[in-house]
């Protein structure tokens, strides 16, 4: 547990691996912050993110993630959790790696499909876009962005939290 001392604790992943929930027990059993990159663009554009995407479009959201986790991640001491295209950006992942702890939470596919159907708040998944294209693409980035990858599938938020507290202490980063 040292190691993460003054270190951010930050978690990345795809839509639907729980990245919010888990953040929460994150923030709760380390007696952190918790600060949610959706959530802090919310507050700061004043709308949610399906709004920001249709009223301004994608390139002006990922502007504002950039502007948001460069300001956040390089920060101490907090548990961040990001929108699941903010590894898409490299200077993102470099002040994430830099000042973190970075956890990938992954799911496979049928149980993402799951957790996010019906969803209407997730403005790539609107308009009939495929979720395991857009999963597929994504690997490559979650991957060369973590430090370490937690299987989410079949588990809940908590368990998930309960392995990256022994993940915690047994990482060496
Ligand atoms: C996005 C994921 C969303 C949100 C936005 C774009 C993405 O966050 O940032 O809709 O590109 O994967 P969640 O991962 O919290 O759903």
């Amino acid at each position: 547990m040292k190691r993460i001392a003054g270190k951010n604790l930050i978690l990345i992943g795809f839509m639907g691996t729980g990245k919010t929930e888990v953040g929460r027990l994150m923030a709760e059993f380390l007696n952190r912050k918790l600060v949610d990159s959706d959530q802090y663009l919310t507050e700061q554009e004043g709308m949610p993110v399906r709004d920001i995407f249709e009223l301004y479009g994608e390139d002006y959201f990922r502007r504002k993630e950039k502007e948001a986790i460069q300001l956040i991640a390089a920060q101490k001491g907090l548990v961040l959790s990001t929108g699941g295209g903010a590894v898409l950006d490299c200077d993102n992942v470099a002040v994430m790696r830099a000042g973190g702890y970075v956890v990938w939470l992954d799911a496979d596919t049928a149980a993402l499909a799951q957790r996010l159907a019906g969803d209407d708040t997730r403005p790539l998944l609107a308009g009939g876009r495929n979720l395991a294209d857009i999963y597929r693409s994504r690997l490559p980035y979650y991957s060369r962005a973590a430090h370490a990858r937690v299987d989410t599938t079949g588990k809940t938020p908590l368990a998930v939290a309960r392995e990256i507290m022994a993940l915690l202490r047994d990482a060496d980063y």
